[in-house]
């Protein structure tokens, strides 16, 4: 059985990632409406990404017996400046669950809930792979500018884009 302060740790986690898969649903619509294709095809597919996060913490709360909460969602920013803009948003919101992430897991090493701690473990790696990620895109954006063609390649060649973090298991090992 979880304990009450766990419970309510992973219930406050569960709408961090109904957040977050709003907020990258928002950003995949403002760049759809802007006709940046490959970029609202990758917030699409990163909403989808969070969603199923939340719902594996849902249902782990409920296997451990306890209640997971369908929290409410507010609006997200809908207007964004640029790609730049976007990108930033989606690093800093990242770093930001990373934190929730991190605080969680040092919640269940103070109760000794082990079990949960090793469930979390996916979530540390995820989030490793996930900031990894939001940084290299930013570091290209950086590069390209405000280059149209640039951009356009950029826009085009994202969704091949993917990034083996150094904290990733080893595989040859
Ligand atoms: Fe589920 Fe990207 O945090």
């Amino acid at each position: 059985m979880i304990n009450k302060q766990i419970e309510a740790a992973l219930n406050k986690q569960i709408s961090a990632e109904a957040s977050a898969s709003h907020l990258y649903l928002a950003m995949a619509s403002w760049a759809d409406s802007k006709g940046y294709e490959g970029v609202s095809n990758f917030f699409y597919s990163q909403s989808d990404e969070e969603r199923q996060h939340m719902l594996k913490l849902v249902k782990y709360v409920n296997e451990r017996g306890g209640h997971a909460i369908v929290p409410a969602v507010k609006e997200p920013l809908k207007i964004f400046d640029c790609l730049t803009h976007v990108f930033q948003d989606f690093l800093d919101h990242e770093v930001r669950v990373t934190d929730y992430i991190n605080k969680l897991v040092h919640i269940c090493y103070e109760n000794r809930d082990y079990t949960t701690q090793n469930f979390l473990q996916w979530y540390v790696a995820e989030q490793i792979e996930e900031e990894a990620l939001a940084r290299t895109i930013l570091d290209k954006l950086k590069l390209i500018g405000d280059d149209k063609g640039g951009l356009y390649l950029f826009d085009r060649d994202i969704n091949q884009l993917t990034v083996t973090s150094a904290a990733a298991p080893d595989e040859n090992a």
